[in-house]
């Protein structure tokens, strides 16, 4: 696969779970891999990795302006952009808060498009970019008491395509990739028996993990990926099947 030694990758929300895993592979694939993060970061654990590490709340666009302009400037490029900061806040319509509602599509699709918009601006100046955005496979199948967040990954799914549009023809594709039931802290909240359940929906009867979906990336972070735009990869033992 392609050499990332030459590239700059920047992955939002990379302080654990996917994040953390996709951050570690491309920075042991050889690129210079900076991580966002919105609270604590273990810091001598990413300086062991050689990861750099900035804090930045992917929601306040003035916040990702400044981190992303101090990136450029020291690293004078950003190659590849994964989007991958994400919350969930379930709980069924009925009941949903307002702020529960604006928090996750603040977070996980106002977020998405504050880091592309800054991020891209360089990129086309480059003639060259990849954005990967991590969406979910209930962005397309729908899952109660998640309807902030499946209209966030919906959101997501639909931002990629129209993006993808309006970008190929500066050399940048962007895709997204949907992970199934992958096992990091966020999942690690819900009850035996709901990750029972899921468990049974699944193929390749397995849960997925944050390497799983670092693989993916890697893929479309590469240039063997050149000549797909505006996709949605799932990534999910087989739960979706387009
Ligand atoms: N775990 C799964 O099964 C699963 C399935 C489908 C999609 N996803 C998606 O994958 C992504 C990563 O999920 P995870 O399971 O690793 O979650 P996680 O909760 O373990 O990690 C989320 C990361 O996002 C960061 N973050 C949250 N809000 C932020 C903000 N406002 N600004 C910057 N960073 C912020 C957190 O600090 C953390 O580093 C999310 O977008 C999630 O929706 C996860």
């Amino acid at each position: 696969m392609s050499d990332f030694k030459e590239k700059i990758v920047l992955v939002t929300g990379g302080s654990r779970g996917i994040g953390k895993a996709i951050a570690e592979s491309l920075a042991d694939a050889g690129a210079t891999v900076i991580v966002t993060y919105k609270n604590a970061i273990d810091e001598s654990y990413f300086n062991s990795k050689n990861i750099k590490h900035f804090k930045c709340d992917v929601a306040d666009l003035k916040s990702v302006q400044e981190v992303v302009d101090s990136i450029v400037k020291e690293f004078t490029k950003i190659d590849v952009l994964v989007n991958n900061a994400g919350i969930t806040k379930d709980g069924l319509l009925m009941r949903m808060s307002e702020e529960d509602w604006d928090v996750v599509l603040d977070t996980n699709l106002k977020g998405v498009f504050n880091m592309t918009k800054a991020v891209t601006r360089s990129m086309m100046s480059k003639r060259y970019g990849k954005v990967i955005n991590i969406t979910s496979i209930v962005g397309i199948m729908g899952n109660a008491g998640q309807a902030n967040y499946v209209a966030s990954k919906a959101g997501v799914i639909g931002f990629t395509k129209s993006v993808a549009k309006e970008l190929a023809s500066r050399n940048i594709n962007i895709n997204a990739i949907a992970p199934g039931f992958i096992e990091t802290e966020m999942t690690g909240k819900l009850s035996e028996e709901v990750k029972q359940n899921y468990l049974n929906s699944i193929p390749l009867k397995k849960f997925g993990t944050g390497q799983d979906i670092a693989n993916a990336v890697k893929f479309l972070a590469s240039d063997e990926s050149a000549y797909i735009t505006g996709q949605t990869i799932c990534v999910d033992g087989g739960i979706v099947m387009q």
